[in-house]
């Protein structure tokens, strides 16, 4: 059917747009949100008897299965093994009958990913996957379909089927949880509770549009841009740096933030922005070292926090962008769209085809 921009001037804005309604409509599939749980029909796997979750995937949503391991293990102490599906299929990974094996897709046809699937099929263990398109050939050949309802997405760049993947990962992590038996009542109720404003939290994010716009604008000025974050925030900073080298091709590379000094620390001068994204959580502190060794060799930053963060810090910023304060369990979805709308705007004032970018296709169907 006909999907157009609506008053948008990208798919992609319009896209970003839309993430607090797609995000609610898909956690509505898995959270029972007057009873506070997740639904346990949706969910085909028996979470109890897994001692293992494979996750493979590419782009994009190979980062939504990165930040889901952290979910996994610390809420549900189930050991997770992601990679990047074209790795994944060649590696030959002992899987044991205790295995499942979960895929990320948008489209459903990514060649690596189907690949990755089917070698898994031979291994005999439960298949699972997280899909946007429900008719495509991953959907078909899996044995459980979690399905992402962000509609259709027509930017290049993957935006709403991200925070929808991360939604869908955050209650699967949840029920395995519950299932497990490794999380209280209490806490799966605050969690559970958590996820549900998880759409309010992105429409707050939107109304920051000016001030990221703002950052964008300086990023034009650079020809390379490091994004740094710990725990969940390190898949975010691989994806924020993923965005913008997409949409703007400006050269960026996101880092573990305790990696700095095994490396990338050797780039940071004047000419080096760093985008550190760090809600004030269990290990602020210790991203916050980060940020010193960066200002003191004279990099410029730029720092996604919130309110405590931004008092605590203590470092002169470039830009200080302020968010909504979230549960840090949900903060990956929240945290998702400054560094899309970032990518986003630079690309605009840069004049690319952002919607189409040079190079990149939707969907990859051959190797
Ligand atoms: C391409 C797209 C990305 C996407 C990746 C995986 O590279 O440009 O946006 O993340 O493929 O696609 P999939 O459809 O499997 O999620």
């Amino acid at each position: 059917f006909l999907v157009d921009k609506g008053n948008h001037r990208h798919f992609m804005e319009k896209e970003i747009h839309e993430q607090p309604e797609v995000i609610s409509h898909t956690l509505s599939h898995y959270i029972d949100f007057a009873e506070r749980t997740t639904k346990s029909d949706a969910i085909p796997f028996d979470f109890a008897n897994l001692d293992r979750i494979a996750i493979s995937a590419c782009g994009t949503a190979y980062l939504a299965g990165l930040v889901s391991k952290y979910w996994f293990e610390r809420l549900a102490r189930l050991p997770v093994d992601i990679d990047i599906a074209s790795e994944f299929r060649y590696r030959e990974m002992p899987l044991s009958k205790r295995s499942a094996a979960l895929f990320v897709s948008q489209s459903g046809e990514t060649a690596d990913t189907l690949a990755s699937l089917r070698y898994c099929r031979q291994q005999g263990v439960a298949i699972g996957a997280i899909v946007n398109v429900q008719e495509s050939t991953i959907a078909r050949e899996s044995d459980g379909i979690f399905p992402t309802l962000a509609g259709p997405e027509i930017g290049v760049a993957s935006t709403k089927a991200f925070t929808c993947q991360l939604s869908v990962l955050a209650s699967l992590a949840l029920r395995a949880a519950k299932e497990r038996g490794t999380i209280s009542a209490e806490e799966e109720k605050a969690h559970v509770r958590a996820l549900t404003e998880a759409p309010r939290y992105t429409s707050q994010v939107l109304k920051l549009e000016q001030q990221v716009e703002k950052v964008a604008r300086e990023l034009t000025h650079y020809k390379h841009v490091l994004y740094l974050g710990r725990d969940t925030n390190y898949p975010l900073a691989m994806e924020g740096a993923l965005k913008l080298k997409e949409i703007s091709y400006i050269h960026a590379e996101g880092y573990a933030a305790g990696e700095l000094k095994h490396g990338p620390i050797a780039l940071i001068d004047e000419n080096m922005p760093v985008i550190v994204i760090a809600p004030h959580d269990h290990i602020f502190d210790k991203t916050v070292s980060n940020m010193q060794e960066v200002a003191a060799r004279g990099g410029k930053i730029i720092l996604i926090t919130d309110r405590k963060g931004a008092e605590r810090a203590g470092i002169d910023t470039l830009e200080t962008i302020v968010m909504p304060d979230v549960p840090q369990f949900v903060a990956p979805i929240v945290y998702a769209l400054p560094i899309q709308m970032l990518a986003y705007y630079t690309a605009v004032f840069m004049g690319t085809d952002v919607d189409q970018p040079r190079n990149l296709a939707k969907s990859v169907t051959v190797e």
